[in-house]
């Protein structure tokens, strides 16, 4: 009998110390210790064995399971180390590691360029303005001096919501509006996106334009060159010059074509300009008095210029961009250029 502890205990010992993870240790507990574990079975036969043997095999298998128990907490331990020092060797961090960069995006080119632009007109004293991008045919052409099936609204490719009711076609829109509400003198400028049914390397349905017009008493011609003068200078640099070519839109009257010499090629000629050294960057004019009398103001009081510009066709030529298409197509690689 004792024998059969002898040996018990050795090949707990052996299973015990061979035991590699907390998994066998679990599992070892349960096939000694366990219910129906050897040790248990020992004890559960202690009633039949002789009583004067009891006390001393009862005392030895107490013991032996005093001895089990502590191999078993003993290499539990150890093994519980070893993983925590595994553990933390593995998923250890360098912390004097150069961290890795978070990639910051920034502004979209035509908001830099609107930016730009807008910044220098508020220099020039010109408040900034807004107005509705689905638009009443009112304010969008009848206001503005476009009579119903006046052809000069062909020119627009416009989308119709209704009869009534378009998606701006300009931000000229806001012309009326924001007369209607203001007396001059006034000097507005209004950024923003406008619509048109158009598609090609350079047109694109939605786009942004900034209109801006100044009105007040006795305003020339001259008043208008000056100011764009002034604004493209600062824009593409005061070596630029720009020229006026007789144009029509019904709100101006007189209406120009601003061109400026060709940023490529200063002039020289190049396939940007199509060899003429002058590209057209925006159309301009003395407002209509037609206009003012539509937004309810006194005719023959006041005078007043007009400009609308496309910010898309600014960011193409200050950055030499051939395709207006890359701009609402968000493709990092050509935004992060910017
Ligand atoms: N609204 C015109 C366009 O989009 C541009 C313009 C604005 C012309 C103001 C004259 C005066 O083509």
């Amino acid at each position: 009998m004792l024998d059969d502890i002898q040996s018990l205990r050795d090949s707990a010992r052996e299973d015990i110390e061979s035991a590699s993870g907390l998994k066998d240790i679990h599992d070892l507990r349960v096939k000694y210790l366990g219910k129906k574990g050897i040790l248990t079975s020992y004890l559960k036969s202690l009633g039949s064995i002789a009583k004067e043997e009891r006390r001393e095999y009862g005392q030895t298998l107490n013991e032996t399971k005093g001895l089990i128990e502590s191999l078993l907490n003993g290499r539990e331990e150890d093994l519980k180390s070893s993983e925590l020092e595994k553990n933390l060797a593995s998923e250890s961090i360098d912390v004097t590691i150069t961290g890795r960069k978070i990639p910051f995006g920034h502004l979209h080119p035509v908001t830099q360029v609107l930016d730009e632009i807008i910044s220098i007109f508020i220099s020039l004293g010109f408040t900034v303005e807004d107005g509705p991008e689905i638009e009443h045919d009112f304010y969008n052409f009848e206001a503005l001096n476009f009579p119903k099936d006046h052809p000069a609204r062909d020119m627009q490719d416009t989308f119709f919501i209704n009869d009534d009711v378009v998606l701006r076609t300009h931000t000229s829109s806001v012309q009326v509006r924001v007369m209607e509400n203001n007396s001059p003198p006034l000097r507005v400028i209004v950024p923003g996106k406008v619509y048109r049914c158009d598609s090609d390397v350079s047109h694109i349905p939605m786009f942004h334009q900034l209109e801006g017009f100044l009105i007040d008493k006795n305003i020339r011609m001259s008043d208008l060159k000056g100011t764009l003068e002034l604004f493209i200078h600062r824009v593409f640099g005061p070596e630029t010059s720009i020229r006026l070519r007789p144009s029509f839109f019904p709100f101006t009257e007189p209406s120009a074509e601003i061109d400026i010499s060709c940023v490529i090629c200063n002039g020289s000629g190049c396939n940007v300009c199509s060899s003429t050294g002058w590209i057209e960057i925006l159309g301009a004019g003395m407002i209509n008095p037609h206009v003012y009398e539509n937004a309810g103001y006194e005719p023959d009081m006041y005078t007043g210029f007009a400009f609308g510009l496309g910010i898309e066709r600014v960011a193409m030529l200050k950055y030499g961009i051939n395709d207006i298409r890359l701009f609402p197509e968000n493709d990092k690689r050509f935004l992060d250029q910017f």
